[in-house]
């Protein structure tokens, strides 16, 4: 039996760093496999590396060649995770190559391209949670053949961070950016990109997320979150969660036959949609924890550790769920909302010593901004909690008005 957790890569955001190090104070080595190291330069204290027993570069979208180097070196693992959306295959598929516990290859197939996920919940007649109206197109001949209504959302079908999605008003905007985003062959993180986009009508209402964990063979709603986002290109600025009021009956039921629906089974799962009235419209299903700090904002509010429990699923231990708490927990992003070079920042010790504040992190700088696309463009964060949702959500919005950024160069 192994004593080895294999990672393949990781997230900027912490949630990796943190199974890392759960999985290290469970006693067992941390591996972790990377392309390249540089992805994770903004990181500080919580460097892959530092955190990691054993690392190796190696192509981590080369499924065969990690394939092969496990054959050749003889390697064993107990559990194998993945915490960015474009690692969830690759990992998944080593895991069932190694008889691991794991995703079903097929089911993250579909809800990790958008269009497929979007394209299976119409052609099965599923009515609990709507979508808005959408097109595909991989050229710019196709938005001739759409009939959709303006304003529309485009999106890539398979990157995240809402890399490439944009609002646009009308048919020239869309056409601006569709010409932008055929440009671009790879992302941020060396995926190559499939170059087919979703074009949809905007939903209306207020967003929010379904943090979710499968656990004693069902799904259960662990927390929902609040989201704000900015800006013509959607990049979330803003989340807070816990028990909030939502004017929908059985939402957990839903939420949970949406996942069946797909045959999701295992992990945890992120489910992004809006709520207009007392409808739900799906924007997407991540079959992985949340990004930007949720889980341990879910931690401080329920207090259920859900990295804990995906940490624990990976080498097949399930410990079941108990909600104690009833906080609420809030992160408010810093942006660079004029442009320039930002060299420093001020008023950390004062905001360090507010009622509510948790913990703060910013981006190493100097930072040269010129626009906000995406959340790669984000200068850092601010977690703080309260009694109601508003008391944390408040809190935040006033640590992150009180840094006083230099910016040079304009
Ligand atoms: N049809 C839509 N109507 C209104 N807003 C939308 C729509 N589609 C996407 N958005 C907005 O854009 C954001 C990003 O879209 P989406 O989640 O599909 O992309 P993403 O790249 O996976 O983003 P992320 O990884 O940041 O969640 C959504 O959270 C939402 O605010
Ligand atoms: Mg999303």
């Amino acid at each position: 039996m192994s004593n080895k957790i294999l990672f393949i890569e990781t997230n900027t955001t912490g949630t990796g760093s943190e199974a890392m190090k759960i999985a290290k104070e469970k006693g067992y080595e941390v591996h972790f496999w990377t392309s390249d190291f540089d992805q994770y330069k903004t990181m500080e204290d919580n460097h892959p590396q530092k955190l990691a027993d054993e690392s190796l570069v190696i192509d981590t979208y080369d499924v065969d060649k990690m394939k092969e180097f496990i054959k050749k070196n003889h390697l064993n693992y107990s559990g194998i995770l993945a915490f960015d959306d474009y690692h969830l295959i690759p990992a998944a598929v080593l895991a069932e190559h190694l008889h691991l516990p794991g995703h079903q290859i097929p089911s993250l197939e579909k809800v990790r391209n958008k269009r497929k996920m979007r394209d299976h919940i119409r052609k099965n007649k599923f009515k609990q949670i709507s979508q808005p109206k959408y097109s595909v197109v991989s050229s710019m001949e196709d938005i001739e053949k759409m009939s959709l209504k303006y304003p529309c959302v485009i999106k890539p079908v398979d990157d995240s961070g809402s890399n490439g999605v944009t609002i646009c008003k009308s048919e020239e905007q869309l056409r601006n950016s569709l010409r932008k985003e055929m440009k671009r062959e790879i992302n941020e993180r060396g995926y190559q990109l499939e170059k087919e986009w979703l074009i949809e009508e905007l939903i209306v209402g207020k967003e929010f997320s379904a943090e979710m964990i499968f656990s004693n063979s069902k799904w259960n709603l662990i927390s929902i979150t609040e989201k704000e986002t900015y800006g013509s290109h959607s990049v979330e600025c803003g989340h807070v969660t816990g028990s909030l009021n939502i004017p929908v009956n059985n939402l957990q039921d839903k939420l949970a036959n949406l996942l069946h629906l797909f045959e999701l089974d295992f992990g945890s799962a992120h489910i992004e949609f809006f709520i207009d009235e007392n409808d739900v419209y799906l924007v997407e299903i991540n079959p992985r924890l949340a990004g930007d700090c949720i889980p341990e904002l879910v931690e401080i509010s329920t207090g259920v550790n859900m990295i804990e429990h995906v940490v624990n699923q990976s080498i097949a231990i399930d410990i079941g769920i108990q909600n104690k708490k009833r906080k609420y927990a809030s992160i408010q992003f810093a942006l660079p909302l004029t442009s320039g070079k930002y060299v420093a920042v001020k008023e950390k010790r004062r905001i360090k010593n507010m009622a509510g504040f948790i913990r703060m992190s910013i981006n190493k700088l100097p930072y040269h901004s010129t626009n906000i696309r995406s959340s790669y463009n984000r200068l850092g964060y601010i977690i703080t909690k309260g009694d109601s949702k508003e008391e944390a959500q408040k809190k935040a919005k006033e640590a992150i008005n009180l840094l006083e950024w230099s910016v040079v160069n304009g």
